[in-house]
């Protein structure tokens, strides 16, 4: 079985990884189902990542329809210990703007219908989760992006991630309720992957890709499917150098993480004492 210490989700747009050398398509199966598609295996910047287009590479699943518990558990089988996830998402913030980038720090679930833990069955656990980005992951993250001097790209440094069941974008009304909580930036699919990430003590950070001012803007149109593409296409180049220069900065200063230790105090059940 392929290693890999480094993980890689790509969203919409993002279905692979052109840089990736010596590719292997490793196909998992999982307690919970087969992943999205297919784990591509190979090496980038001169370490062992493992790539996952997270709704597929032909993009044939609706975040409501995605495996998070078999992609997360994949990962996991692999050796993976710090999951970099590039995602689409909507700005609810003027100064976030359309192809820019955030590393947000903290997320609101408005989801509805995921399954976002392998715990249950008789196993009992909470984990942590009062900061579900893991803080030196994102540091290594946003060091990268700055040490690349990408023209016309802002980064912005923390900041709220909503995440929405979709598969519909939000109302006006919603749009601006989000805006009012603070929140920076909208999508559809990175808590359920965060909260299982760290349930595998795994770290996890959010490479966020601004590809559209949601509906809340006066100036700016509604969001379509066509700009989100359209955007996240032309980021997509920029996306893959930040990810690679990021795989070269983990893999020459791998950073502790908390996540590593996320189920230390977290599992209730006594174990000793199952029948
Ligand atoms: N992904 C990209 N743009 C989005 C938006 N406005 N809402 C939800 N998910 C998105």
């Amino acid at each position: 079985m392929a290693v890999a210490q480094i993980g890689i989700i790509g969203g919409s747009g993002l279905y692979k990884m052109e840089e990736l050398k010596d590719i292997e398509e490793v196909q998992i199966q999982t307690p919970f189902g087969s992943p999205s598609d297919a784990l591509i295996v190979g090496t980038l910047a001169g370490t062992k990542v493992a790539f996952l287009a997270r709704h597929g590479r032909n993009h044939t699943l609706l975040p409501s329809e995605l495996p998070f518990r078999a992609n997360i558990y994949a990962m996991k089988k692999l050796g993976v210990k710090y999951l970099i996830s590039a995602s689409a998402v909507g700005s609810l913030q003027a100064e976030a703007k359309p192809l820019d980038m955030v590393i947000p720090d903290q997320f609101i679930d408005r989801t509805k219908n995921r399954e976002s833990t392998f715990f249950g069955e008789g196993i009992v656990a909470h984990i942590a989760f009062g900061e579900p980005i893991c803080p030196n992951l994102a540091r290594v993250l946003t060091d990268a992006i700055a040490s690349l001097n990408l023209p016309d790209v802002t980064l912005h440094r923390g900041g709220t991630y909503v995440c929405m069941e979709g598969p519909a974008f939000s109302t006006k009304a919603e749009s601006h309720l989000y805006r009012s909580w603070g929140a920076t930036i909208i999508g559809m699919t990175n808590l359920p992957e965060a909260k299982l990430a760290r349930e595998a003590e795994i770290a996890y950070a959010t490479l966020a890709l601004v590809t559209d001012y949601d509906c809340w803007h006066p100036d700016h149109d509604s969001v379509t499917v066509d700009m989100v593409i359209g955007n996240l296409q032309k980021n997509a180049i920029n996306a893959q150098k930040v990810i690679q220069e990021t795989v070269r900065r983990l893999s020459e200063n791998p950073p502790t993480s908390d996540a590593h230790s996320a189920l230390k105090y977290a599992i209730l059940t006594n174990l000793n004492h199952a029948p």
